[in-house]
């Protein structure tokens, strides 16, 4: 039955039926570029993660630069020492390497791959950092109350990387809304999809606007808070004509459009349903594979991004689910240190939990589309060749 098969590490989340509303939207003549709809579409996702303000830009990783960029710019920080997760993306660091922070990475732990919190206090108290990155690793949270509690007492502005959590809750709290700011992704293959596209959530005004500024070329016209605008063209004595091109930071084009707000405002109806569905997957696989290693967090809502799996035999493992059609990936970068980006510019540092991620981390599909047989179907193939890890 499953012989020609193919499951599919993701699948599109945009359905016939949008793109066919998209089509009539696009012949409707509109002009496209960002416009209303993307301040539509901001005010709902920020509605939707329970924050006053959100920002659409282009990708996640756009998302993670305009936060980077900005809290430089904007006074918030009283050093450049960021502490970073070694089991992230590499745009979740990428930006802070390329405005020049210093970046330590933080190994994970080993139950939900956060942060070790052990090791992220040492270090917040031997490099009092001015703010921290976590990613939130294929949908779970880490214990937030004690890494909250962490950053206050170090003065530490924690950001969220949220881009494979979105709809995941913590103590009934969306994440991304826990710290400074957090960032979204909607790729391909993400819980929602934009085609590409990213967002940033916060509750900060001044950085709002500032952010504002920063994702259009540094210019004023953007800004939503008036007397802020009126401040700065007094301070610099702008009139009304030059203020159209007057620029206060050496800004970004970090925008979207319209046509991919128009997307994520009908895949936002959607967002409840594909939690819930990713959440019964998940369950579902750590059933199946009690043999296995698996991902626990204090979650109290999983939108899971996939299924990780730590085995000893990881190349014969991906190997025989490609023989059967089912597509695996490494469970995201593995230890960034193991790099070669980290590795040709920093010391090397020992990080010895992600480095198991790095050698034995394989994850499975999770999406909206995955039926219960094909969750039978790879545990099965899993159970079949994979050897458990012990550690
Ligand atoms: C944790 C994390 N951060 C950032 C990104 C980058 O998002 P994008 O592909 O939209 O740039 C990803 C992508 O999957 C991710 O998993």
């Amino acid at each position: 039955m499953y012989s020609n098969r193919k499951i599919l590490l993701a699948e599109d989340t945009i359905d016939a039926q949008e793109l066919h509303q998209l089509a009539s939207w696009l012949q409707s003549g509109t002009r496209l570029t960002k416009g209303p709809l993307t301040l539509d579409f901001e005010r709902a996702f920020a509605q939707y993660i329970g924050t006053k303000h959100a920002i659409f830009v282009n990708s996640g990783s756009s998302a993670n630069l305009l936060i980077a960029y900005a809290l430089l710019k904007s006074g918030h920080l009283r050093n450049n020492v960021v502490i970073a997760p070694t089991v992230a993306w590499v745009t979740t660091i990428a930006p802070f390497m390329q405005f020049g922070f210093e970046v330590k990475l933080c190994d994970c732990n080993a139950t939900d791959l956060g942060f070790d919190l052990d090791a992220f206090e040492a270090m917040c108290e031997q490099y009092q950092p001015a703010c921290a990155i976590l990613v939130h690793v294929l949908g779970h949270a880490t214990d937030m109350d004690r890494l909250l509690s962490i950053c206050k007492r170090h003065d530490v502005h924690l950001i969220e990387d949220t881009c494979e959590a979105l709809g995941s809750e913590y103590k009934g709290q969306k994440l991304g809304s826990l710290g400074l700011a957090g960032s979204f992704s909607f790729y391909y293959g993400h819980h929602i999809s934009t085609i590409e596209g990213g967002m940033v959530v916060l509750n900060d005004s001044y950085l709002f606007n500032v952010m504002l500024s920063i994702r259009s070329h540094g210019w004023a016209r953007d800004l939503q808070d008036a007397s802020m605008h009126a401040a700065w063209t007094k301070e610099y004595g702008i009139d009304e004509v030059r203020d159209l091109y007057t620029f206060y930071f050496p800004g970004f084009n970090l925008r979207s459009t319209d046509l991919n707000a128009f997307l994520g405002l009908s895949q936002l109806k959607k967002l409840e349903s594909l939690v819930h569905k990713r959440e019964s997957n998940f369950l579902l696989y750590r059933q199946l594979l009690p043999k296995f290693w698996s991902q626990q967090s204090p979650t109290s809502t999983l939108s899971s991004f996939a299924y990780g799996l730590l085995v000893q035999n990881r190349l014969e493992t991906c190997k025989y689910l490609t023989s059967h059609g089912i597509e695996s990936r490494p469970l995201i970068c593995g230890s960034l240190a193991r790099h070669p980006f980290w590795t040709k510019e920093k010391d090397s540092v020992d990080l010895p939990m992600a480095s198991i991620v790095h050698d034995h981390g394989i994850y499975l599909p999770n999406h909206g589309n995955l039926s219960t047989e094909d969750i039978h179907f790879i545990a099965d193939k899993v159970n079949e060749v994979a050897k458990p890890l012990f550690f």
